[in-house]
């Protein structure tokens, strides 16, 4: 019920295809896979070529979070590159309708992002194009940033309208949470309602490839955090 998503961006990335198969090797439920731009966000890290070269090395679903803009363009890529599931920042393109028409229309399951300060209304009229809505705790841009508290409340909020829509509509849009997660406050995050959680800095800075069962302890001890 609760899925696990290690981010690549604080992963070795001169042993990346080793760091994707040690880390769901030991259990993680899908890889995060940040694209940032230097442009919606001031950092720029990895592209389609880069998740073409991990689709080979696993089945496990690949979570595309673009911090890009502008959007449509990379959609297709990403698609063409095997992508699984693909989300954006709704104030980073100018036709939110489209751009996840076009990741559904490509196969992909299709997202929302929303900073600590962007509002909610961005669902007000697209709950039917939506299977995921991710909240970010941090600022995007950067690994290894303190998970802001205000995201507690907001989870709550997305909670609560994303179970009366699956009271009326009969279909499960998944909450996922991004930034900051680590052992000590994973269940508090559960428990305000996320389902599915993004972890960088905690997963890859625990172990390093000389060491890759290291892993399998981070990931038991944050799933020992879900279950409590
Ligand atoms: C931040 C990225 C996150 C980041 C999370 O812009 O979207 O996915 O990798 O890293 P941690 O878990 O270290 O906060
Ligand atoms: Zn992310």
């Amino acid at each position: 019920m609760y899925r696990l998503a290690p981010s690549l961006l604080s992963a070795n990335f001169a042993r990346l295809g080793e760091e994707v198969e040690n880390v769901l090797a030991a259990g993680a439920d899908w890889i995060h896979f940040d694209v940032m731009d230097n442009h919606y966000v001031p950092n720029l890290t990895i592209g389609p070529l880069v998740c073409e070269a991990i689709r080979p090395l696993t089945k496990a679903p690949i979570d595309v979070h673009l911090m890009v803009e502008p959007v449509d363009r990379l959609i297709g890529d990403f698609i063409a590159a095997g992508a699984d599931i693909i989300t954006f920042h709704p104030e980073a393109s100018g036709h939110i309708d489209r751009s996840l028409a076009l990741i559904r229309d490509g196969g992909a399951k299709a997202g929302l992002v929303f900073n600590p300060a962007t509002p909610l209304h961005y669902l007000d009229h697209v709950m039917d194009r939506l299977d995921i809505v991710l909240l970010m705790s941090v600022n995007p841009g950067f690994g290894g940033q303190a998970f802001i508290p205000g995201t507690f409340a907001k989870l709550a909020a997305v909670r609560a309208r994303l179970d009366a829509y699956g009271r009326e509509s009969g279909r499960e849009i998944l909450l996922e949470v991004d930034g900051g997660v680590k052992v000590d406050n994973i269940a508090a995050i559960a428990r305000a309602g996320a389902d599915t959680f993004v972890a960088g800095s905690a997963v890859f800075g625990a172990g390093r490839e000389s060491d890759p069962h290291r892993y399998d302890t981070i990931i038991s001890r944050l799933r020992a955090g879900l279950a409590a």
